[in-house]
């Protein structure tokens, strides 16, 4: 399968075939990593990493797995680049196509802006344009999170439950692009997707839509409810999250005080105790401690949220290995 200059924007862009081609090689990378045994299967390549946003997870992974791969990553702050005075996504795309071989970028914090950034970026880019997460999709996180659920439950998810739900975080209104990317991906590789949230943290309609034709579409079920109790029940993963009011993102402190109503909205043991004994509990991180998770949860028997953040440097390698 040849995947070479082929965009990552959405995981909704790939066909099953071409997700499963990047959870094997991620597989393989991972085991060339534990062994090390070298994996330079991209020598002397160049990747731009622009953000628009903060990182820990992705930067750092991105990084790491370019060099381990054999080329070198340049991180780029658009705030200390002429993205800042006002350089169209077309020059930098055009131009960096010229310096190297993929352009990597986060652009999430305002739903309708970072994803046609991406792809005003991609029209006019020569090498692959990977999105490290925008207003729709965190593909990155979503790969990495299907690697650890098959990790743990085996590759055939059929009749397995994944409750996505928001949860309550004073920290900031966080963009709803992981629980969108979860619903939209799930449904295609078996799972049943419940997702809940308060009536006032809907996400984007059309992104409902789009899990409600991918459910129909794989034989799967995706429904929404209201409350985590609701979505807890008989699950094997819970995936509660915050994310922010779809309206306010403009003026996230009213978003904040918003989600105050709902601060009982915490994923603790008596919530776990609802989903099923073995079920395994995730979360993209970071994540607000004591308030969408307690610390008996997070660091518990069933979390499993370190390996989830391992796997992003698998599967972040694969995405470039098989693009760039
Ligand atoms: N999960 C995730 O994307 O983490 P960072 O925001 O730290 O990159």
């Amino acid at each position: 399968m040849d995947l070479k200059g082929k965009d990552y924007i959405e995981t909704a862009d790939w066909s099953n075939e071409e997700l499963e081609e990047l959870l094997r090689v991620a597989g393989e990378l991972k085991d060339d990593f534990k062994n090390g045994r070298p994996h330079r299967r991209l020598p002397d390549k160049t990747l731009f990493m622009l953000f628009f946003d903060k990182s820990t997870r992705t930067r750092n992974s991105f990084e790491a797995g370019m060099t381990q791969l054999g080329g070198h990553a340049h991180f780029i702050d658009s705030e200390t680049s002429q993205i800042s005075h006002g350089e169209s996504p077309k020059d930098m795309g055009i131009i960096l196509s010229g310096y190297g071989h993929g352009i990597a970028i986060r652009h999430d914090l305002f739903p309708g802006e970072g994803n046609k950034y991406l792809r005003e970026v991609a029209e006019h880019a020569g090498i692959p344009v990977l999105n490290m997460q925008c207003d729709i999709d965190h593909p990155c996180q979503t790969l990495a999170d299907l690697m650890t659920i098959r990790e743990i439950y085996g590759s055939d998810l059929k009749g397995r439950k994944i409750a996505v739900s928001w949860a309550y975080a004073p920290s900031y209104a966080k963009p709803m692009s992981v629980p969108q990317g979860l619903i939209s991906l799930m449904s295609r590789f078996g799972m049943d997707v419940v997702l809940a949230h308060p009536p006032e943290f809907k996400l984007m309609p059309e992104i409902i839509e789009k899990a409600e034709k991918f459910a129909e579409e794989n034989g799967t079920k995706f429904e929404v409810v209201d409350s985590m109790e609701a979505a807890f029940e008989d699950a094997d993963v819970v995936y509660p999250k915050s994310w922010g009011c779809i309206d306010l993102f403009e003026k996230p402190e009213e978003s904040i005080e918003l989600s105050k109503k709902y601060k009982d909205w915490i994923c603790d043991d008596k919530l776990m105790k609802i989903a099923k004994d073995e079920s395994i509990y995730m979360h993209c991180l970071p994540a607000d401690r004591n308030n969408e998770v307690t610390d008996e949860v997070i660091d518990g028997r069933q979390s499993v949220v370190y390996q989830e953040a391992e796997n992003r440097l698998h599967t972040c390698k694969a995405i470039m290995a098989l693009t760039m």
